[in-house]
């Protein structure tokens, strides 16, 4: 069986205070039985103290990004193995903001999700066209391929420890968002991909997040559609109430 998860990507927000502030009050407003894995992506430096911090509760933390080598002179990266020894076990990879502003390509992201696996991390691997895809109907094409090119290499094995987030880019940080039928659509055809390429039980139990302005009052619906598994969330990840709103819209 496939799991609900809700997942906020908090990217370059929240100091070491705001971050501490923020978990209170998810603690506080979080519901105790829930479906849906929560996770929350604070950024690297405030990564060891939101895993304490979040010990005895129910939500995860997972890094925004990892680098593929193990070691060595990478100045200003983080290894898996130092997310690792802090507790945290889960990384996004992929993210749009990744690709376009910082150049990652399918095959470095390819080698990161080696790298994470490696390290039995689970990895949310990210991806989805540009609008100008979408407008030239190349969208099924460009999703194919890059989850063909980023992730269609590891083992069935490895399966178990992948997220799928499909975040059309135009959705991204827009207030626009694609609609519960634009998301099924894709989500359908993804997961037919996967089942394509390996196999019916693969496809069947790889949860595929919808990400791209979900907000409190879209949550419900883009979630009630069959391929949709649940969410990850940027904007909305930021206010307690709207994200703890949308983890009890799953
Ligand atoms: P958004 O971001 O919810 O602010 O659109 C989603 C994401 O970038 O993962």
């Amino acid at each position: 069986m496939r799991k609900k998860i809700v997942a906020g990507n908090w990217k370059m927000h929240k100091n070491a205070e705001q971050t501490e502030d923020l978990l209170n009050e998810l603690i506080a407003k979080m519901p105790t039985e829930t479906d849906a894995q929560v996770i929350v992506a604070p950024t690297f430096v405030n990564l060891a103290s939101a895993v304490d911090h979040l010990e005895f509760t129910n939500i995860d933390v997972a890094a925004q990004n990892v680098h593929q080598a193990e070691a060595g002179a990478f100045t200003g990266e983080i290894s898996a193995d130092m997310l690792k020894s802090v507790g945290v076990n889960t990384v996004i990879l992929g993210h749009s903001e990744r690709r376009a502003i910082f150049h990652e390509t399918d095959a470095l992201i390819a080698n990161k999700v080696d790298t994470a696996l490696e390290h039995d991390m689970t990895v949310i691997f990210c991806f989805g066209e540009e609008l100008k895809d979408r407008q030239s109907k190349s969208h099924f094409n460009i999703v194919e391929n890059q989850l063909k090119d980023g992730l269609f290499h590891i083992q069935a094995n490895q399966w178990e420890n992948v997220v799928l987030a499909y975040e059309p880019v135009w959705a991204i940080g827009t207030g626009e968002t694609a609609s519960p039928e634009q998301a099924q659509e894709m989500h359908e055809f993804i997961r037919q991909t996967v089942r394509t390429a390996f196999g019916i039980e693969i496809a069947d139990n790889v949860s595929i997040l919808y990400g791209g302005s979900v907000k409190p009052d879209n949550a419900k619906e883009i979630f009630s559609k069959p391929d949709v598994d649940g969410g990850l969330i940027g904007g909305a990840a930021l206010k307690a109430e709207d994200f703890v709103a949308i983890v009890k819209a799953i």
